[in-house]
């Protein structure tokens, strides 16, 4: 992905971008996915415990990485990104109060706190700011560095914890949090004594970071299941490693090959990782075919409406209901998808019906008939997952979309217009000198 300055200010006019995507082509061909955006929030931070240097290959190019390392680059750590290889240089980290300006912009800067707190005994770190999809607060975090003995208190918009010694302890993490259970290992790996995160996140994500920790010198088992132990140790060295695939990248470009009509291979993706939408293309009629080192789904006949409901890891990610909604509004039938993780994760609703899709909300639901096709529309990418809910639509829909707000899309999505070329979309990125319908959300 080139540098882009997404607002820029010229002669006095702020210049945005927008997405100008032409639907009705079905999508064909093979796409690449890049590495996992959520894991690499996680493995870069996590990579910063050492007094050392890690190497981490398949990081991509995205916003939210961007933001971290300039994050990290304040607390002191040195960071190269060269074609999707980072190497991080912890070795002269040396703050422990992180920059508000910088992790407002981003929920994932949070896990600066256990970073410090682990690495320093010491952590300021500005409450992440609330976001579209749901209120997202950081009490289970707070709770779980207290459990591990670190005095914390919340003041003018800052978490403070410090702790004389951390020690080891059983935790139960509250709702299978993934922020959690990854800001407390990163925490206790350098605790005294054993932590025992019971209830703790399954997620991949979970999983790779445990994996680097661990070829860092950490002592941690049983991740990727819910009850993970990690035996503190006195230091870490650095390790070199390479993120998993983006399974929500993957997932994205499935779902807009399905919306399209068309025949993908997305390639470089796990499976297992998104088995829950995998089997809901199956139940709707669309071919799928899973090989090791890929995923190719055809659209076969009709797709038929299918519900859903979103679950932690394994079940059907909440990050893949905004995008599958927008699958849904052209599938035959009525489907509901019930949102149990983010209780507002309904943002992308009216920006759809724009594109005249039959769609409500009712309570923890979104309620769709399918309709044959969509129309083109101005939209605004209201979030990161909203933002890929409006291209999936527009790729399948009838006429010209323009998409604003597309700096949420670019937090977590490399490369989108190069790949959907490539797989035969038509799909331009403009300069307009519009202001931005929407300030940037945190993800
Ligand atoms: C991670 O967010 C992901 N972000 C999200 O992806 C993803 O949607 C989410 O996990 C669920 O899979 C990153 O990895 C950076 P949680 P996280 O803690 O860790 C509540 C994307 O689009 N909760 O598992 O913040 C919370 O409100 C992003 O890539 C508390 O109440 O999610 C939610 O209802 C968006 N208090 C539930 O738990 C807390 O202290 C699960 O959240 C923490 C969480």
């Amino acid at each position: 992905m080139k540098k882009r300055a997404m607002h820029r200010r010229v002669d006095g006019e702020t210049k945005v971008e927008k997405l100008v995507i032409t639907g009705g082509r079905p999508l064909r061909g093979s796409v690449r996915v890049s590495g996992g955006k959520n894991s690499s929030l996680a493995t870069i931070t996590a990579a910063c415990l050492a007094r050392d240097v890690s190497v981490l290959e398949n990081v991509p190019h995205c916003r939210d990485v961007l933001v971290l390392k300039e994050i990290l680059e304040t607390l002191g750590a040195r960071i190269e990104l060269k074609h999707g290889r980072m190497k991080i240089d912890a070795r002269p980290l040396y703050a422990t109060s992180a920059p508000y300006d910088l992790c407002r912009r981003m929920r994932a800067s949070f896990y600066t706190a256990g970073l410090l707190l682990g690495r320093m005994r010491r952590a300021e770190v500005p409450l992440p700011g609330g976001c579209v999809i749901g209120a997202r607060p950081v009490d289970f975090h707070l709770r779980g560095f207290a459990a591990l003995g670190a005095d914390v208190t919340t003041e003018h918009g800052f978490v403070r914890a410090e702790a004389k010694r951390l020690v080891g302890t059983n935790f139960f993490v509250p709702r299978s949090s993934v922020g959690t259970t990854i800001n407390l290992m990163i925490a206790a790996s350098l605790a005294e004594g054993t932590t025992v995160l019971e209830n703790a996140a399954r997620e991949p994500e979970v999983v790779d970071t445990a994996v680097l920790l661990n070829l860092m010198g950490a002592h941690i088992k049983g991740a990727g299941t819910d009850a993970i132990s990690i035996d503190g140790v006195e230091e870490l060295h650095g390790a070199s490693y390479t993120i998993i695939p983006d399974r929500l990248e993957a997932g994205s470009y499935l779902i807009a090959a399905v919306a399209t009509g068309g025949d993908v291979l997305v390639e470089h993706t796990i499976p297992e990782h998104i088995g829950a939408l995998l089997t809901k293309f199956e139940e709707s009629g669309a071919a799928v075919e899973r090989d090791p080192d890929g995923v190719r789904v055809r659209a076969a006949g009709s797709l038929k409406a299918v519900d859903v409901d979103t679950a932690p890891y394994p079940g059907f990610a909440t990050d893949l209901h905004p995008p599958f909604a927008a699958l849904m509004s052209v599938a035959e039938g009525r489907s509901v998808i019930r949102e149990t993780v983010f209780e507002s994760r309904f943002g992308y609703v009216d920006e759809l019906k724009r594109m005249s899709a039959d769609i409500r909300v009712e309570g923890d639901a979104a309620v769709i008939n399918g309709i044959p096709k969509l129309t083109g529309a101005p939209v605004e990418a209201l979030d990161l997952r909203a933002g890929a809910a409006v291209v999936v639509a527009a790729l399948a829909a009838q006429g010209t979309s323009e998409i604003t707000a597309v700096e949420n899309i670019d937090r977590g999505y490399e490369d989108l217009e190069t790949k959907l070329t490539a797989l035969g979309a038509d799909v331009k990125r403009v300069e307009t000198t519009e202001p931005p319908q929407a300030q940037q959300r945190a993800g």
